[in-house]
């Protein structure tokens, strides 16, 4: 979906901070298209080179045509624990297409329909290579329909599958959601999203949005879930379980509902009910909550391997391993708003490409951490307050940058390590030095007003807080976020930054 800034789009068109600076090739990334007038395929056919180019997995997301929508229905078999599915997917054409390819991986596809014609369709890579009937002339929008079975236990080389005794959840942050539907995997192309799911009555299927339909037949129940707002495919979730539904009461016009293994629900419940008083909090800080609904979804496993992590915040449903949640307080809450904070940084505001990750966890693990000693809960080093933190981070600056790079200049293996978490929140405090509490707050609501339902680049954020400071913030936001070396910290001119070993010393995500 194009997003309301025109240089969001895929369509090429220039970005223009793209002129001199080394350090801004990252943003510079969509500029690549090749424009074309004759009917081409969507990809060049050579394999894994077909893609968006993102700077950190260039194989994502095709070019050619922009996804607008998603209908996707998804039938558990409890027998042999698979998933029969319908994706349709609604794009418009970005050129004359006389094929195009849609990311997927381990789908047992079936047929491939555009526009209610059988199209000839092949996997290569981890793409579905899709040729119409009819090519499809710029700008017109065309319906896929791609028929398929997945197992969610099937060993490949990265899923967003995680099964569960019971069925399964959805995991497919980064680059896994098309293991799990055929789609343009990439954030920068978010859509509308409608989800079935169908499963025997005696189990419950979940997915991201309001349920807006039951329908009950030969001891099957299909229930509709409708998306308000766009999603990045790698916020999708779907879940099959024996759940409960549990509501809470919330802020107007936002639902709050957990959905909870029922035989988990009472032991889960006081980690649970954290939820209101976590959102009155941030909305004090962020502004009004900006999607229909929040909860938390404990996946029925707590297996090491059934995901690698504590939550993920697929859209308006965070995936949680459920005995996280079975802690004190002291021991959850800072990662439970965490969570929460991505619903604004994530989820309702979205990278424009995975180099801009740190936008999301940066700010996750910001206020994470102020709610945390707000409530003078210590944190994983024994440290008590954001400034005794942050000077434990800065002392490591230079060896971060040396091991996992820059804080927003990641790539594959580093993407997910603390250099993104405590790093990105290390950017954030120098900024609030530099600029005032109050100026700090400014430029983070108006950033999370510009792009509301929409995908942010890093630069988008440097402009954000030029324009609300008043001051042209861009030398310092770029040597702090693209410097090998660590910047003078604005305020604390005695901190210092340690001495850098050969050694790498950060991999894997830092604890709050
Ligand atoms: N975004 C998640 C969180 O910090 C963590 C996910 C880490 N790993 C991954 N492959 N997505 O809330
Ligand atoms: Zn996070």
């Amino acid at each position: 979906m194009t997003t309301t800034r025109p240089r969001a789009t895929r369509t090429g068109a220039p970005f223009g901070a793209c002129t001199g600076a080394l350090v801004m090739a990252a943003a510079c990334w969509l500029t690549a298209l090749p424009p074309a007038t004759a009917a081409t395929p969507g990809g060049t056919g050579l394999g894994r080179a077909n893609g968006l180019g993102d700077p950190v997995f260039p194989a994502l997301g095709n070019t050619g045509y922009d996804a607008l929508r998603y209908d996707l229905d998804f039938v558990y078999r409890a027998g042999t624990r698979t998933v029969d599915a319908t994706a349709g997917i609604t794009a418009r054409s970005l050129r004359p297409l006389s094929g195009f390819e849609l990311d997927a991986l381990g789908l047992d596809v079936h047929s491939v329909q555009v526009d209610g014609q059988p199209a000839h369709f092949a996997l290569h890579d981890e793409k579905l290579a899709v040729t119409p009937a009819n090519p499809v002339p710029s700008g017109a929008v065309m319906t896929v329909q791609v028929q398929y079975t997945a197992d969610p236990r099937a060993a490949l080389p990265h899923s967003g599958w995680v099964p569960t005794p019971d069925g399964f959840a959805i995991a497919g942050q980064p680059d896994s959601a098309h293991t799990v539907f055929p789609c343009n995997d990439h954030p920068s192309d978010k859509a509308d999203f409608t989800i079935r799911v169908t499963a025997p009555d005696d189990l419950y299927g979940v997915a991201n949005g309001s349920l807006t339909s039951t329908t009950e037949q030969q001891g099957q129940t299909t229930r509709t879930y409708t998306s308000r707002d766009p999603m990045a495919t790698e916020l999708v979730q779907v879940s099959v379980g024996h759940y409960t539904v549990r509501d809470r009461p919330g802020p107007v016009g936002v639902r709050l509902r957990d959905i909870v293994p029922t035989a988990r629900a009472a032991d889960l419940e006081p980690a649970l009910a954290l939820t209101p008083g976590q959102l009155d909090w941030l909305q004090q800080r962020l502004g009004a909550f900006p999607l229909e609904s929040y909860g938390l979804l404990p996946a029925n496993t707590d297996a090491p391997d059934a995901f690698g992590f504590t939550g993920l915040e697929t859209q308006t449903l965070t995936l949680y391993k459920p005995n996280f949640l079975r802690q004190p307080e002291s021991a959850i809450g800072s990662h439970m708003m965490h969570e929460l904070v991505h619903s604004w940084f994530g989820d309702s505001v979205t990278p424009q490409s995975w180099a801009d990750l740190w936008l999301n966890e940066g700010h996750a693990d910001f206020y994470g951490l102020l709610y945390r000693y707000e409530r003078g809960w210590p944190d994983s080093l024994g440290l008590t307050s954001l400034e005794a933190r942050m000077k434990d981070t800065y002392a490591k600056g230079d060896q971060w940058r040396h091991d996992s790079g820059p804080v927003a200049a990641p790539d594959a293996a580093d993407l997910f390590d603390g250099q993104r978490y405590l790093g990105g929140v290390l950017v954030l405090y120098a900024l609030r030095e530099k600029v005032g509490e109050a100026t700090f707050a400014r430029i983070e609501q108006t950033f999370l007003q510009r792009h509301r339902n929409g995908t942010a680049t890093t630069q988008d954020y440097i402009t954000t807080a030029s324009d609300v400071s008043g001051q042209d913030l861009g030398g310092f936001l770029t040597d702090w976020l693209y410097g090998t070396h660590t910047p003078p910290m604005p305020g604390h001119p005695d901190w210092t930054v340690s001495h850098t070993t050969t050694v790498a010393t950060t991999r894997g995500t830092a604890t709050l």
